[in-house]
């Protein structure tokens, strides 16, 4: 019995007509890790990310999830459960006439009677600063607007772990300070896809890098640089 949650062995994987997009990857997450995913413009994250949902089939490699190998898409159903997805583009996510179903949506798939859903919903919403828009439409929201029930879907399914894709990609800064707050708040394991390097220090312990279609080896240390300029005594922002 395996003790990771997501493991990916030996994956291969071509969009057709082109090169391979992930070549022999291997990575895994375990119970209680944080994991930052740090990488170029198509690396393959997006790409990892889509196997490991079982949204796209790898040509080659074994995807197991929670210890279980995922044969077909019975046990990917299963599994997607437990897995809070956050989307790269929302609207990939958002696909219900109002804010408030495709929140309640993941709670609903995970058995919940209708009116817990709602109330679920509704507190996720809440969570991410937007009570009131509820009856909103989806797809007529502002692209932060989106971001931000995006991830209320995926805080209403309160998940094993944590799978977010760009998670910060259209927030101001303060909506961004309050994911922050909601992360520093939740215990289960992530993996947290950003090209924000102070995003991933803030919400993980542990960054990886990827390049070309693996995961390179060893683990990205952050670090600050000192600067000196002629405007140095004057308050500015870089
Ligand atoms: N549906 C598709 N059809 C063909 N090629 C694709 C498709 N989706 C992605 N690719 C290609 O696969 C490679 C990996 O893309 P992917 O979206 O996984 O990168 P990424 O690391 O998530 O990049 P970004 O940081 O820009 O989000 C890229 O070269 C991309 O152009
Ligand atoms: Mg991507």
């Amino acid at each position: 019995m395996s003790h990771a949650i997501i493991e990916l062995k030996d994956i291969d994987y071509a969009f057709p007509n082109r090169d391979n997009a992930l070549n022999g990857l291997n990575f895994h997450l375990h119970h209680g890790e944080k994991l930052g995913l740090f990488g170029p413009n198509g690396a393959g994250k997006t790409t990892m990310l889509h196997i490991l949902m079982g949204l796209i089939k790898p040509q080659r490699g074994e995807v197991v999830l929670f210890g279980k190998t995922m044969q077909d898409g019975a046990s990917f159903d299963e599994a997607r459960l437990k897995i809070g997805f956050l989307f790269q583009h929302s609207d990939d996510q958002l696909f219900c006439p109002t804010v408030l179903d495709d929140v309640a949506f993941g709670p609903l798939n995970q058995g919940f009677g209708k009116d817990e859903a709602r109330q679920k919903a509704t507190e996720a919403l809440k969570q991410v600063g937007l009570s009131g828009f509820e009856d909103r439409v989806p797809y007529r929201l502002s692209g932060g607007e989106k971001k931000l029930v995006a991830l209320a879907t995926v805080l209403a399914m309160k998940p094993e772990v944590l799978v977010l894709d760009e998670p910060t990609t259209g927030l101001s800064p303060e909506a961004k300070v309050r994911l922050i707050e909601i992360l520093h708040g939740l215990d289960m394991a992530r993996l947290v896809v950003s090209h924000d390097p102070d995003f991933l220090s803030a919400t993980t312990d542990r960054l990886r890098a990827m390049r070309d279609g693996s995961i390179r080896p060893g683990e990205l240390k952050p670090h600050t640089h000192t600067h000196v300029h002629e405007e140095g005594d004057v308050p500015h922002q870089h």
